[in-house]
């Protein structure tokens, strides 16, 4: 499918499906999402630009890369984003982060924005949105339309479980958008959840089923 990265590392697939299973803790749950959520922002950031830099070992002068590009954002959708930006952070601790707080509201199942906060610079950076769950893709977009009212041009999507619907969606509204995530699932059910899915992310990170 193009525009989408399926990372089906080995130790993302065994860890996916630990976390799919119903009989796993809430505790569990939460450490897993984070380990998966480290090896995701591996994957995600594969291709950021390097440069060459000289340095000085204690035994020889030599160069070495570092990063070159755009200083990250990682944006959370709340508040089942929440669940991956803690490992993300750890491996790309200078990240900035902006929260995007989106609901769905049952009348209408459109995304009501109610928090976003985003560094000043964001325009000028590189933003990976973040969800464990690509559902309808509704929240999404209208997550990816607010960042980039912001003006940033460079924007990542990873998930965790992607529904073939919710591609389709973010990808008619945002192709320029790539995605990474560890599966895609059948389809969405009556009630929007992804089947098979892993339920529901938010009530799964915090017990709150
Ligand atoms: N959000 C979830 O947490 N789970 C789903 O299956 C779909 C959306």
């Amino acid at each position: 499918m193009q525009g989408v990265t399926i990372v089906d590392h080995p130790l993302v697939q065994h860890k996916l499906t630990i976390l799919r299973d119903k009989e796993t803790s809430t505790r569990s749950f939460r450490e897993l999402l984070r380990e998966i959520s480290l090896l995701l922002c591996y994957e995600v950031t594969r291709d950021l630009p390097l440069e060459d830099v000289a340095i000085e070992t204690p035994v020889a002068p030599t160069h070495g890369k570092r990063l070159a590009g755009k200083k990250l954002v990682f944006a959370p959708i709340l508040r089942a984003g929440m669940g991956l930006l803690d490992g993300m952070l750890e491996l790309v601790p200078s990240a900035r982060v902006a929260h995007i707080g989106l609901y769905r509201d049952p009348k209408t199942l459109k995304a009501v924005e109610y928090y976003f906060k985003a560094p000043s610079d964001v325009a000028d950076r590189m933003v990976i949105l973040i969800d464990p769950m690509l559902a309808t893709g509704h929240t999404a977009v209208a997550a990816l339309d607010r960042i980039k009212e912001h003006g940033v041009k460079d924007i990542r999507f990873a998930c965790v479980l992607a529904a073939p619907e919710g591609i389709d969606v973010v990808r008619s509204h945002h192709p320029d958008v790539p995605i990474w995530t560890a599966a895609i699932d059948e389809r969405l059910n009556d009630h929007s959840y992804i089947v098979p899915g892993l339920g529901d992310a938010g009530d799964r990170i915090y017990g709150t089923k």
